[in-house]
This record gives structure tokens, sequence and C-alpha cells, in this order.
């Protein structure tokens, strides 16, 4: 397949399966080198391998664990010093079906650490460098479950509902500086996710369960399109339109100097 040269280099975080596998997969074919990082690094350099193979890429893996520490920073270091990256793909992630009282706080603080804590990092040691050099642009993974809470795990909710925020943000921040950001909301994507999540992806409706392909494909042309946040199962875009606009008609009203009329009349009913 034809690809095309100096798009630089895109680092994909958990490209060892799923949604990660298919970014890398399409990012080679639209002409991004590559640096796929997880932990499953013998799945990493399969990968790698046909991909290097069937796109004439340069594709580098790095085994790490971004719950760890250490194994962040190494990844943090990379993206400050490699002036060749151009795209940072936040992917890595886990969830969880069980409620918060069923669930191990342990295995929750973990999925702060990989969902949160990594992306928080990742993001804002490549961002400056994009900044400087007026090009890139950073797409993070959240979930349809970041608009829904009742859905799921409240825990992995927040988690999303943080991307997605981080994102808008960092939009807001950095967006006419050259740096192109995205949120991607996937909803239920046919992938390892949901056995690791504890709930076998079999067992929900198959009408609301996109492939992996189709979701990555959907995200690629919303990047295209410039959109900042990007629901590919969303019929009609005009929806999330009304939803983040009744969002910011709100905040002239979220700071005053006094309470609502609402919490004060009628207080000296006692
Ligand atoms: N599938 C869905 O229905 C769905 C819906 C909305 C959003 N998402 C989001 O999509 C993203 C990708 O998930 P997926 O559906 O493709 O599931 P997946 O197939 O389980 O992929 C998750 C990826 O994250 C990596 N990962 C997990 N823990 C890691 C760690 N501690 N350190 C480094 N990498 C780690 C995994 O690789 P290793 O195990 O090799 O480390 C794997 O490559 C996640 O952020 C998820 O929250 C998924």
């Amino acid at each position: 397949m034809a690809t095309q040269a100096g798009k630089g280099t895109a680092l994909v975080t958990g490209a060892s399966s799923g949604i990660g596998a298919v970014y890398a997969d399409r990012l080679a074919r639209r002409g991004y080198d590559l640096i796929l990082v997880a932990r499953d690094v013998e799945r990493l350099n399969s990968l790698a391998d046909r991909l290097k193979t069937e796109t004439g890429r340069h594709v580098e893996t790095i085994g790490a664990d971004l719950t760890v520490k250490a194994d962040v920073r190494r990844i943090e270091e990379r993206l400050r010093a490699d002036r060749g990256i151009t795209m940072l793909v936040n992917n890595a992630g886990v969830g969880a079906t069980a409620s918060l009282i069923d669930s191990n706080v342990d295995e929750l603080e973990k999925m702060i650490a990989l969902n949160v804590t990594a992306l928080t990092r990742l993001t804002a040691a490549v961002v400056p460098g994009l900044v400087e050099r007026g090009n890139g642009i950073v797409i993070n993974i959240s979930s349809i479950v970041a608009l829904s809470p009742e859905t799921l795990n409240g825990t992995y909710s927040g988690t999303k509902a943080y991307v997605l925020n981080l994102t808008q943000s960092l939009h807001h921040e950095v967006g006419g500086k050259g740096v192109q950001l995205q949120a991607v909301l996937p909803g239920a994507t046919s992938t390892a996710f949901w056995d690791r999540a504890g709930l076998a992806v079999e067992h929900l409706p198959q009408q609301i369960v996109m492939t992996a392909e189709d979701m990555v494909d959907a995200a690629l042309a919303g990047l295209d399109h410039g959109e900042l946040v990007t629901i590919p199962s969303l019929p009609d875009a005009a929806d999330w339109e009304r939803f983040n606009s009744a969002r910011q008609q709100l905040q002239p009203n979220l700071s005053h100097k006094l309470p609502a009329a609402r919490y004060t009349s009628g207080a000296a009913t006692a």
C-alpha cells in the first residue's frame, strides 16, 4: 500500500490489542512512523513486524506498565526528547463493570493511575514541544460513559469524564497554537476490554457493539473533520452540540457573590 512521507512519529499507548492496535495499523497506512507502548511486548513486536512489512514505516516497540511510575517517566522522557513525535494517542486504559461497593479499591486506584495519571503525565510531557513547533495532534480515548455516569462503574466513568474535560480544557489552552486535540468517546466496542472488565462482550446486545476497526475509522474521519469531540455512534452531531452549548450557557451563573434566591428566601421559617 502506498504511504505518505513526512508525517512524523505517532506514539500509541495500549497498542498491543483492540482499539490501540487498529490505530497503529491505520496511522502506519497514513504515513506515520510508530512508537507502540504496552506491557505485552511479544504482541507489540508481532504487530510491529506486520506493519513494517505491509507499510514500510519505521515501527518501534516499548514495553511499559503505565501504572508503574518509573515506566511512565521513561515514556515521558521520550516524548520530551524526541522532536520527531508529532502525535500522541492516549489509548491505554482499563474499565470495570462492578459497582463501587462491590469493587476492590486497590484495582480502582490502579485504574485511576492508568486512565488518569499516566494520560495526564504523557500529555503534559508532549504538549510543550508540540506548541513550540506549532504542530501536532493529541488523541485521547475517553468513552461514552463520560456522559453516562449511571452506566458501568462510577470510577471508570469518572476517569473518562476527566479525559474529556482535560481534552476540552487543553483545546482551550493550546488549540490556537497549532496543536489539534481530539477526545474520542467510543460506545461498546468489541475488544478484550470487556473480558478484562468482568463482562463478556457476547453478553451485550449486539446492536450496540461496534467493531474496533469501524470505531477507529470513524474517529479518524472525525479527526480529519477537525472535531474536538468525536462520538462515533451518535447519528446526529447536533445532539452533542446542543448538550455542550447547554453546559456553556450555565457558565455565567456558576459563580456569584450571593447564593441563589431559592437557598435564602424563606430561610427564617424555623
Ligand atoms: N472496548 C470498549 O467498549 C471501549 C469503550 C469506550 C472506551 N474504551 C477505551 O478504549 C481504550 C482501549 O481499550 P480497548 O477496548 O482496545 O481494550 P483492550 O483490547 O483491553 O486494550 C487495552 C490496551 O491497554 C493496554 N494496557 C492495559 N493496562 C496497561 C498498563 N498497565 N500499562 C500499559 N498498557 C496497558 C493493553 O496492553 P497490555 O495488556 O499489553 O499492557 C492494551 O493494549 C481504553 O482506554 C478503554 O477505556 C473502550
